[in-house]
């Protein structure tokens, strides 16, 4: 968090499964839309921080298997395990502060005594987290009771039911919303607490992030019945928080704009994108539109095909270079002209480009270097580059947008190399 000099604008707290990812929405639209919007709007100045009842491993998986971007902060095994920035660094005060009057030895006597529980993976079963399958018929009861015998035997543990199936057993002070707030705390303490914060969730485990104060919250469209129940019974007449008519990630976006939290139009969802216009430069938001345009150019979704070509060879600078990962140097204009060869290329093959980290940094009056990570998928396959681009507004107005005068690759690890006629930008 050392980026911010100051408050973050907002800080998007959300769960992944059925919230931020959407399991029934095979384009994954959704999120990419939500991508589209943080990386254009938000990413510099704002913190995402992902609240995921997966450990780390399957919250790997996930993200090697969606489009999903870096969050600032990671908050995985149900707000047991809290870690910062790219390299997932922990922090190891709450580690600390979640040893108290808990023994992870006694949770595993006491519900080895329950023939209803069916353990989860080992993956699963974290240093403060013990987790188990129970149908939900008997959820209730076997929660009383094994809650009592925890007690007798001087644990001060939470128990969740989430998703109609899953039960997970926590320290007491542990859970996605004490997590929440003990990172609001921390935020706080180093005058850096976000003006705004909204929570996201859809499930039994999301519940506590609505409780934190001063936190807007929004249950998505296909929230869990266990959500919904908790709500009217502990929070109906909270305007803080609301039920989305849209699903997962378009329910995040939908919440931006009803609390009005900031823009809440994501470029994805504009059809004249060719056309789109900003009164001011924004180095981030073009950079997103760029490879949104080449999306829809390697996707056939272009209609006149010399006009949109032009279009983007004409925010290229005639003297620009574009150093491919591989090492090869190639103009600009030569790179947009081989886009010719590929029009369609990837027509109903599932094919999407997003960005992630965009971070732009003004150099001078006029020039802009903005460093960021551009992933392609197609099918199951995704590549990354890490991507340095420089901008300049020299001799345009805003309304044309940059020139692109450089632009500089190198593969991102463990992400196969493309192969040569396949490498555009
Ligand atoms: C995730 C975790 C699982 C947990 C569930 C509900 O699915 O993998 O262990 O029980 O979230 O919190
Ligand atoms: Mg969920």
């Amino acid at each position: 968090m050392d980026r911010f000099a100051s408050s973050p604008r907002l800080m998007i707290v959300s769960d992944l499964d059925h919230t931020m990812v959407d399991h029934h929405d095979p384009e994954n639209l959704s999120i990419l839309r939500f991508n589209a919007l943080w990386e254009a709007k938000y990413r510099h100045d704002s913190l995402l921080v992902f609240s995921t009842g997966r450990s780390p491993t399957l919250y790997k998986q996930l993200r090697s298997e969606k489009p999903m971007l870096t969050p600032d902060i990671t908050i995985m095994s149900v707000g047991t395990e809290i870690t910062y920035g790219n390299e997932m660094v922990p922090d190891e005060g709450w580690v600390d502060f979640l040893n108290n009057k808990w023994d992870k030895k006694i949770v595993s006597e006491e519900t080895s005594k329950f023939s209803e529980l069916t353990m989860q993976s080992e993956t699963e079963q974290r240093q403060h987290k013990a987790s188990f399958y129970v149908e939900k018929e008997k959820a209730q009861e076997v929660m009383k009771t094994l809650s009592e015998r925890l007690v007798q035997r001087g644990l001060d543990v939470k128990i969740i039911y989430s998703g109609g199936v899953d039960l997970d057993i926590l320290p007491k002070g542990a859970g996605k919303g004490q997590a929440l707030a003990y990172l609001l705390t921390k935020l706080k303490a180093s005058g850096k607490l976000p003006k705004n914060t909204l929570a996201c969730g859809d499930s039994g485990n999301d519940a506590e992030l609505f409780t934190i104060p001063d936190v807007h919250g929004v249950m998505v469209k296909n929230a869990q019945e266990e959500l919904l129940q908790w709500h009217a019974e502990n929070a109906k007449n909270n305007p803080k928080i609301i039920h989305a008519t849209e699903r997962c990630a378009a329910g995040i976006i939908e919440a931006i704009g009803h609390f009005k939290l900031g823009p809440n139009v994501s470029s994805r969802n504009e059809t004249d994108l060719l056309d789109a216009k900003l009164d001011h430069f924004d180095p981030a938001y073009e950079v997103v539109k760029f490879y949104l345009l080449l999306e829809r150019w390697r996707r056939a979704e272009v209609e006149n095909a010399e006009v949109y070509l032009g279009r983007l060879k004409s925010v290229c600078s005639p003297s620009g270079v574009f150093v491919h990962p591989s090492g090869v140097e190639q103009s600009l204009h030569d790179c947009i002209n081989k886009l010719k060869d590929c029009c369609g290329d990837k027509k109903d093959k599932q094919y999407r480009v997003w960005v992630d980290q965009v971070f732009p940094s003004q150099i001078d009056s006029d020039t802009w270097i903005v460093k960021f990570k551009k992933w392609e998928q197609t099918g199951e396959e995704q590549h990354g580059c890490l991507t340095t681009v420089v901008v300049s507004s020299k001799g345009v107005k805003p309304t044309e947008g940059f020139t692109w005068v450089h632009v500089h690759q190198t593969w991102i690890d463990g992400t196969t190399q493309n192969t040569r006629n396949d490498w555009f930008l």
